[in-house]
């Protein structure tokens, strides 16, 4: 099966993004990474993208102003590319509709906690723990406007350990986004996600008859 183009759009370590290059690399995922995308030109995933010989792109928001114009950069960069699937790993800044119109059910973003818990920002992680659920763990889903709001398309379970610390906890669920995510582009790729409503059916794989 051939491959599809994306791009990954990072703001930090970029460990999900290295999860993606090593599934490509290893021949597991059906996918190239045609660009990344930084919103923060010190985030060390841009490393981890140089090092696969991956494009990159920053831009900052203080380079353009505000929000739409950077945003309408990215967007610029991006189809220049031509990207089947743009991948949210890591980047924290909400997408503006025009962004998000433009890639509809296109966009995918993974989140450190069970949606509809603890969603919204950043702090998915600590919030949990701070309310002392006993499992939390990790979302995929497609974006809309909203903020971590679109149909879910897969997540793990983690459970919190009595010892557990926000550093603890949060590489624990990291480990299993680093599965989540990978899988959730390769169904992407295959064609097997339906956007039913709020619901993303998985369809079963395919078999081709010989
Ligand atoms: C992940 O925990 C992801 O859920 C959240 O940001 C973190 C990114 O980690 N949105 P990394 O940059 O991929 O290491």
């Amino acid at each position: 099966m051939g491959s599809i183009p994306i791009a990954v759009l990072i703001s930090g370590r970029g460990s999900n993004l290295a999860a993606i290059l090593d599934r490509i690399k290893r021949g597991e995922l059906s996918a190239r990474v045609e660009l990344v995308v930084s919103n923060r030109a010190e985030a060390p995933g841009l490393r981890v993208a140089q090092e696969a010989g991956v494009r990159t792109f920053v831009a900052t928001r203080r380079e353009f102003g505000s929000r739409e114009a950077q945003q309408r950069a990215i967007l610029e960069e991006l189809e220049r590319v031509s990207p089947a699937l743009v991948v949210l790993a890591g980047f924290d800044q909400v997408l503006v509709p025009f962004f998000v119109e433009r890639f509809r059910g296109r966009i995918i973003n993974v989140h450190p906690s069970l949606l509809p818990s603890f969603g919204g920002d950043m702090h998915g992680v600590e919030r949990a723990l701070d309310y002392g659920v006993k499992v939390t763990g990790c979302t995929v889903h497609f974006v809309d406007e909203n903020v971590d709001s679109g149909p879910i398309i897969l997540q793990a379970a983690v459970p919190v350990m009595e010892d557990d610390t926000v550093e603890s906890l949060a590489a624990r669920i990291r480990e299993q986004e680093h599965h989540l995510l990978p899988l959730a582009i390769q169904l992407f790729a295959e064609g097997r996600l339906i956007v039913q409503g709020r619901r993303v059916r998985i369809l079963d794989r395919v078999v081709s008859r010989s």
